[in-house]
């Protein structure tokens, strides 16, 4: 009887030792080096803040794609980026972000207002990219942080997108989240070298 107790009571422990989450193992901060992995052209697939604030921000965008790719600068990455908004408007340009170790810092102009973020990347899936995003106010104070799962198709397994959210869990962020839709802005600089210029067209459009 006791045998059993013990038997019992060690399938109990080894059952919420299995549940308990390995964030140190979930969790790893990717090194940007020259060879890295994040360059090319990412989709949004989902994000999560931790901040009401930023929630209201988040919600308003449809579909976010974003390339990075390097700048002449080693230091440097060019971050172009496009969102849908939900009144259906698509705002794009471009952002450089410098490297610091595993921390990035941008200036994003984005419809005449200036954000300063800085982002970390960690470890995720094959052909995603996982980033921490902390936006910070004009006097270096943070606003918050968001958490963004790109991929480069857009969609995810949800297997994979269960491991997203334990790692979201191992990063303080609550259980809410925000899919992004494929429905993605076209490129402009296929149609026009300007980014500035297309922004301007962009706001012209929506003042019309
Ligand atoms: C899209 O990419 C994700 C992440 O790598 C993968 O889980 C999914 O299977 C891909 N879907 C398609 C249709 O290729
Ligand atoms: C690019 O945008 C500018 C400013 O809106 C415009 O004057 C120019 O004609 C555009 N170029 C192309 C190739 O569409």
């Amino acid at each position: 009887m006791a045998a059993q107790l013990v038997v019992a009571l060690l399938a109990l422990v080894s059952l919420g030792a299995a549940s308990e989450l390995d964030c140190k193992e979930l969790v790893k901060p990717l090194v940007l080096d020259t060879h890295s992995p994040i360059y090319g052209k990412w989709v949004l697939h989902v994000g999560m803040w931790d901040e009401p604030d930023l929630k209201s921000d988040l919600g308003t965008v449809k579909s976010s794609w974003v390339e990075l790719y390097p700048s002449s600068h080693a230091e440097v990455i060019n971050v172009y980026w496009a969102d849908r908004l939900n009144e259906d408007k698509c705002l794009q340009g471009l952002a450089t972000a410098t490297i610091s170790g595993i921390t990035t810092h941008a200036t994003f102009v984005i419809n005449g207002h200036t954000s300063y973020h800085d982002g970390k990347y960690y470890e995720t899936c094959e052909a995603c990219l996982l980033s921490e995003d902390t936006t910070l106010l004009p006097d270096g104070k943070s606003k918050g942080r968001y958490l963004f799962l790109y991929t480069r198709n857009g969609t995810l397994e949800s297997t994979e997108l269960e491991k997203f959210k334990k790692q979201a869990e191992c990063l303080k962020f609550s259980p809410e989240y925000h899919f992004a839709s494929t429905d993605l802005c076209p490129d402009d600089r296929e149609t026009n070298t300007t980014a500035a210029a297309t922004e301007k067209t962009e706001s012209d459009q929506s003042e019309a």
